[in-house]
């Protein structure tokens, strides 16, 4: 067996995999987000180290094997997220997370100081408020007194490895997020940390995401009743993993996937593709291999807001069980997903989402077919890009919330104009960094023969004609909106 670690923004979901890729146990433990100001987003790592050791403590005992039989384990992470660590490998604050846009100035600073085509050269992307350096920077000019603290700052994913093996490393898909990363060399950047006055020891070392790193350490073996045997990897960025786990493995395969963010992700071969920076450009988790993404800021966050604010007491399935009723285009009822501002196509931290057309016929399941549209309309824009960019997008893998309705499901078939393959056990990151751990443990040659014997197609959505037709109207009134609705803020 392995075990796969999903360190969610919402919640830390673990996988227990056997060697046929079956899930045979999930655990999943959900932690607060912290939002003390419009635009701040943080949370407080021990709630994730105590939510994954109650996760895997949970998954032990219902284990009817021995702990020696779990091989391996690995992470996936939520990425960008900055974790700062004194000398003694204490947090020194919350970990300011992905969907914090309190940066604008720090990356205006970041252009300033390294150069716009210089940054784009070395990390193959822009300054973005989500990215990790920039909140090291907030740090630097806001706290200066935690900052003189620092000895090493992580990525979630990493400080919950730590703690479970005692050993502090990064992985270069998560670092290639931080904006600190020579992303075509693998290295740290010691012209960004130079110019930033950002000391090269802060930055911890690089391993491949399918490394071994350690073992569990004896005190987390006794609370967990993982085996002390039991082989870390180092695992991957949670985008990474999905791709991972969705088979994005080779040039022309394309994920959609809706977490709290949505992500439309491409599988890269060579470094050497040039999007002009209008979509993020990483290393993935597979060796060697590269991957470009367009993120919708507030993709499942958009649903779950809905959700809270306005049907507090039903469920998501509920929420969402007539939404096939309602017509395309939610008779005439638009939402924009920016409700913590957007980054593909606009990159702009204050724009906010609206609902335009209401009218008094309009009831719950219109709305939350907006939603669902409105999200959707968002990714499409990163489709859009990447065909402009000469790529062909014909078929797309679909995980998360995304692939779990039949609605949404040909919804993106039509919006996308590309056929959705939805899988049989579509378990997204989770999958990913377990078979990462499978990979690590030599059970497969590659990760692409890890994906061919764990993964299987379920379901493939077409687009309908008739409903392409009236998508495309529709999307051209949703990509006014913005432009409308910008001066509000
Ligand atoms: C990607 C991004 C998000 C997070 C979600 O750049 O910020 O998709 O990885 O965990």
């Amino acid at each position: 067996y392995v075990i796969g670690v999903d360190l969610g923004t919402s919640a830390v979901k673990i996988l227990l995999v056997d060697q046929h890729g079956d899930v045979v146990q999930e655990v999943s433990k959900s932690y607060p987000l912290l939002q003390e100001r419009a635009g701040y987003s943080e949370q407080n790592p021990q709630d994730w180290v105590d939510q994954t050791m109650a996760g895997l403590a949970e998954l032990m005992k219902n284990f009817t094997g021995q702990p020696e039989e779990i091989e391996g384990l690995s992470f996936s992470g939520q990425m960008h997220g900055l974790v700062l660590l004194d000398d003694r490998n204490e947090v020194l604050r919350n970990a300011i997370l992905w969907n914090d846009t309190r940066t604008t100035e720090e990356c205006q600073e970041i252009y300033e100081r390294v150069g716009k085509e210089r940054l784009l050269e070395i990390t193959k992307n822009p300054a973005l408020e989500g990215f990790t350096l920039p909140k090291i920077l907030w740090v630097k000019k806001q706290e200066p007194d935690i900052f003189a603290e620092v000895n090493t700052f992580v990525l979630p994913k990493d400080y919950v490895r730590y703690r479970l093996t005692g050993e502090l490393h990064m992985e270069y898909s998560d670092a290639a997020g931080t904006l600190l990363l020579d992303v075509a060399e693998k290295t740290w950047s010691n012209e960004i940390c130079e110019s930033l006055g950002i000391t090269r020891e802060a930055c911890p070392p690089l391993v491949e995401s399918h490394a071994e790193v350690g073992t569990i350490t004896e005190e987390i073996a006794e609370i967990t009743g993982l085996s002390k045997r039991t082989k870390v990897f180092a695992g991957g960025a949670d985008n990474a993993c999905g791709a991972i786990g969705s088979g994005i493995l080779e040039d022309g395969k394309t994920l959609v996937s809706t977490g709290t963010s949505g992500v439309v992700l491409s599988y890269e071969a060579s470094d050497e593709k040039d999007f002009a920076g209008k979509v993020h450009y990483f290393n993935h988790a597979a060796p060697g291999a590269f991957y470009t993404m367009g993120v919708t800021l507030s993709a499942g966050h958009s649903l779950s807001w809905f959700k809270d604010t306005f049907a507090e007491d039903i469920s998501f399935d509920e929420l969402l069980a007539d939404v096939g009723d309602v017509s395309i285009g939610s008779n005439g009822l638009i939402f924009t997903p920016y409700i913590v501002g957007e980054r593909t196509p606009h990159v702009d931290s204050t724009i906010r989402g609206s609902f335009i057309g209401m009218d008094g016929t309009h009831k719950k399941k219109h709305f939350a077919r907006a939603v669902l549209e409105g999200i959707t309309f968002s990714l499409n824009e990163s489709v859009e890009i990447f065909r402009q960019h000469g790529k062909e997008i014909d078929k797309i893998v679909t995980i998360g919330g995304g692939a779990k309705n039949e609605t949404w499901l040909q919804m993106q078939a039509d919006i996308f104009q590309a056929n959705i393959i939805k899988l049989k056990s579509e378990q997204g990151p989770g999958m990913g960094a377990a078979m990462l751990a499978a990979y690590g443990c030599g059970w497969f040659g590659s990760l692409k023969d890890c994906a061919d014997a764990f993964l299987k197609e379920d379901k493939v959505y077409t687009p309908i004609p008739e409903n392409v037709e009236k998508y495309k109207g529709l999307f051209k009134i949703y990509q006014g909106v913005y432009g409308k609705t910008k001066e509000l803020n």
